[in-house]
């Protein structure tokens, strides 16, 4: 009874202009590993989940990405969505299938766009949380110790039993800074993941008492679900679904929430600094992804290009630069949060 429902349908924006909302991060080698992040994602969960239940849920758009990425899974476990309405609704209509395949689902909902490190300690944490879950009615997520004020993650308040599973207090999504900074000196929080471990049936009746809206609108389909006409009926659902994350639409919410304290190393992969840490660098701290990259005399720099040769010449200090096909972007590392905004207004100007 054990699934998998790899999320990929986000656009990625804040890797631009590597990752394009035509091509977005979790279709791309950030750090250089032979893999994407999709395919080792893929990867990580086949080593202990059945390849036959491993589901990836994407934007109509990617499909053929993803099947091409991911040549051993079957075309009837892409899930395909008409249109993007972020986390909620696509944990709702795999959760909707699934239920419908098979009552007893038990379900790893995860992201496709994290690097993971220690597979054994990864695969031990999804298997205590689906045992979990399996004897509980209950929502779990794996917790990562917070090491910065870091404002674009889920911060969890828990109580520390010592146990595998922890009762969790409360869930804030994305706070700010100065809330951030308050968490982080009370001690007892952890970064939400963004993997999460419930029954498909659970996480409905969540719906159901949640976020109603969303609840409906797949619930009025679903005599349509894994059948010939379900591509007919899912553009209704869609067109008239609320789009929400999963975070606020309902873990915010749930009272019945538990987490693992996870044990593995785990990066959100979220901008170019995260890749730059994850990057080697050399002597002067810079790292590149290839050998068409020379640097003199500067410091900290992460400079990306894919086909062009670049130079960078002279007391350049953490400067990001990625050089692309189809754009140049030159940025201060400390700026970067800036990036997502811009790639708003160059859509603005095409
Ligand atoms: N299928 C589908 N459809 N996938 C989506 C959609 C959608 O509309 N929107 C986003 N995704 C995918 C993304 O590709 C990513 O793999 C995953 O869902 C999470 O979405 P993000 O947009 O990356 O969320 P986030 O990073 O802002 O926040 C979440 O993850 C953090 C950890 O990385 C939250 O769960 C936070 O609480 C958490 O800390
Ligand atoms: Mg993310």
């Amino acid at each position: 009874n054990h699934y998998v429902a790899i999320m990929a349908g986000g656009v990625g924006s804040r890797f631009w202009p590597m990752s394009k909302s035509s091509y977005p991060k979790q279709f791309l080698d950030i750090l250089n590993t032979g893999n994407t992040l999709i395919q080792s994602t893929y990867e990580r969960f086949a080593s202990f989940i059945p390849e036959e239940n491993i589901f990836v849920v994407t934007s109509q758009e990617y499909v053929s990405i993803v099947q091409n990425q991911l040549p051993k899974l079957s075309i009837q476990n892409i899930v395909a969505e008409p249109e993007r309405k972020n986390t909620a609704a696509c944990i709702a209509y795999i959760s909707f299938k699934l239920k419908k395949m098979d009552p007893n689902a038990n379900l790893i909902v995860a992201p496709s766009d994290h690097l993971i490190g220690n597979l054994d300690l990864f695969t031990e944490s999804c298997l205590k949380a689906l045992e979990f879950t399996s004897q509980n009615d209950a929502f779990v997520t794996l917790g990562i110790k917070p090491s910065h004020p870091n404002t674009g993650y889920g911060y969890i308040q828990y109580e520390n039993t010592k146990e595998d599973v922890n009762p969790v207090i409360r869930f804030t999504e994305k706070p700010h800074r100065e809330q951030a900074l308050a968490f982080l000196e009370e001690g007892n929080y952890l970064w939400n993941s963004g993997i999460f471990i419930w029954k498909a049936s659970d996480i409905i009746d969540g719906f159901g008492v949640y976020a109603p809206q969303i609840y409906d609108v797949f619930q009025d389909i679903y005599s349509l679900l894994n059948t010939p006409q379900e591509m007919q009926a899912v553009p209704y659902a869609y067109a008239n679904c609320q789009s929400i994350s999963i975070d606020y639409a309902i873990m915010e919410k749930a009272e019945n929430v538990h987490i693992i304290p996870a044990d593995f190393t785990w990066n959100d992969l979220g901008t170019w600094n995260s890749a730059w840490e994850n990057l080697n660098k050399d002597e002067s701290l810079n790292a590149s992804n290839s050998s068409n990259t020379i640097l003199v005399d500067s410091m900290g720099c992460l400079v990306h290009s894919n086909e062009q040769k670049v130079v960078v010449i002279g007391g350049l200090k953490d400067m990001i630069i990625v050089n692309t096909p189809e754009a140049l972007l030159i940025c201060k590392k400390e700026d970067e949060q800036q990036i997502k905004e811009y790639v708003e207004r160059v859509k603005e100007v095409k």
